[in-house]
């Protein structure tokens, strides 16, 4: 063993030999990962193309093309911002489509995909390739499309059971640090656009109906006419001493940006979507109120309203920070997709496993 793995090594750092040391070099980066230099990777993956080092058109890294990109061409983003705000370089990202027959992933975003499929590559997919599902809304708001079910090999949605998960998680340090809670001018706060009951709101249109007539709640965005901009997103928020983080639809691991955004800037959310044991899986279960953790809306609000006058029992939900760190996310209305897409190409970076997904919409309904 120890001599074959020498020998590929050896073609390996040499750069030449790619036919017969394909083999043994495959082999061994699939074992190994960081002994030999990262452009040999494309190569050992893709036998068919020899590569000269250094060679401008044929990038030394796994090909990532987007197809699909999400919404409009507002939302499309220079590759080099996966570097600058994530540090995530391991694939050529692009959507120059001439590289589909080279690209080793091909990235298509849901709601773009046409219903008759038209526009999906009318070319054979070359063997090597991995179609990858995006999606970032819920079940409720995700129309299957018929001749997707087991069309992809990887899926990329906000479930933790998803090939590429894309979550906001939260960090555990082992230095202790102390977290000062902004000033607060206001008790609750809610942010909210999105009113159509089409999309699975009234839920939470009902319960904030209610919690009303006991506390004042101070919406901002479209619904109040009180549009934010991005730069008061976060100050906003910090200002407020609770968040409605309400999900417009309830389903399991859908925590969204809603939740993220008071965590990580020192407000307390109040969550409605899957219940408390979920929301555990993610974050402390001091650092958020569940509206399941009363029985009725006026209970909650009797403790908003105690908790308002105790401040002793308000910072209480701050003793996790001590441990535990939420990062911001980019609160710019055109960035949403960013992470994703470059947690996808971190993904095909590191993953050469073969893989299958079938019943896809019966899997993203469960
Ligand atoms: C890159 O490859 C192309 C053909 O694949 C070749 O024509 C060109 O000379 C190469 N350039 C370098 C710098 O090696
Ligand atoms: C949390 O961890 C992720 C990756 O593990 C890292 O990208 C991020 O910068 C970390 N955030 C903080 C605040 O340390
Ligand atoms: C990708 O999935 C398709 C559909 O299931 C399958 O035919 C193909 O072999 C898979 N390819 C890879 C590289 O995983």
């Amino acid at each position: 063993m120890s001599t074959s793995i020498s020998r590929s090594q050896q073609f390996c750092l040499l750069g030449t030999g790619w036919i017969t040391g394909f083999c043994m070099c495959f082999l061994y980066i699939r074992h190994t990962t960081k002994d030999c230099p990262p452009q040999i990777v494309h190569p050992c993956s893709v036998p068919a193309k020899p590569l000269s080092v250094s060679n401008d058109t044929l990038p030394d890294k796994p090909i990532m093309l987007v197809w699909v990109w999400p919404e409009t061409d507002d939302y499309k983003f220079d590759p080099v911002k996966c570097k600058e705000r994530y540090n995530i370089d391991g694939c050529h990202l692009t959507d120059n489509r001439d590289l589909y027959s080279q690209a080793d992933a091909v990235l298509f975003y849901h709601k773009g995909i046409k219903k008759d499929l038209s526009n999906l590559p009318q070319t054979p997919r070359p063997p090597f390739q991995k179609w990858i599902w995006f999606n970032l809304e819920s079940p409720t708001n995700t129309r299957p499309k018929s001749g997707l079910e087991n069309l992809f090999n990887l899926t990329l949605t906000y479930r933790r059971d998803s090939d590429i998960s894309v979550r906001y998680y939260l960090n555990v340090s082992k230095i202790p640090k102390e977290f000062e809670i902004p000033e607060k001018d206001k008790l609750v706060c809610w942010f909210v656009s999105n009113t159509n009951p089409g999309t699975g709101t009234g839920t939470r249109m009902k319960f904030y109906e209610e919690l009303r007539t006991y506390v004042n709640v101070n919406v901002f965005g479209k619904m109040a006419g009180k549009r934010l901009t991005d730069e008061e997103y976060y100050p906003t928020m910090a200002s407020c001493k609770f968040y409605l983080s309400f999900e417009n639809s309830i389903h399991r691991d859908y925590m969204t940006e809603k939740f993220n955004g008071p965590l990580s800037i020192g407000t307390v959310p109040i969550v409605l979507g899957p219940p408390r044991d979920n929301y555990e899986q993610f974050a402390p279960h001091n650092s958020f109120i569940h509206v399941a953790d009363f029985p009725s809306a006026s209970a909650l609000a009797q403790h908003l309203l105690v908790l308002d006058k105790d401040d002793a029992a308000y910072r209480r939900y701050f003793e996790w920070r001590k441990y535990v760190t939420a990062t911001p996310h980019y609160a710019v209305w055109n960035e949403e997709f960013i992470l994703p897409i470059c947690r996808a190409c971190d993904y095909v970076s590191r993953h050469n496993e073969y893989k299958e997904t079938h019943d896809l919409f019966k899997w993203y309904s469960s």
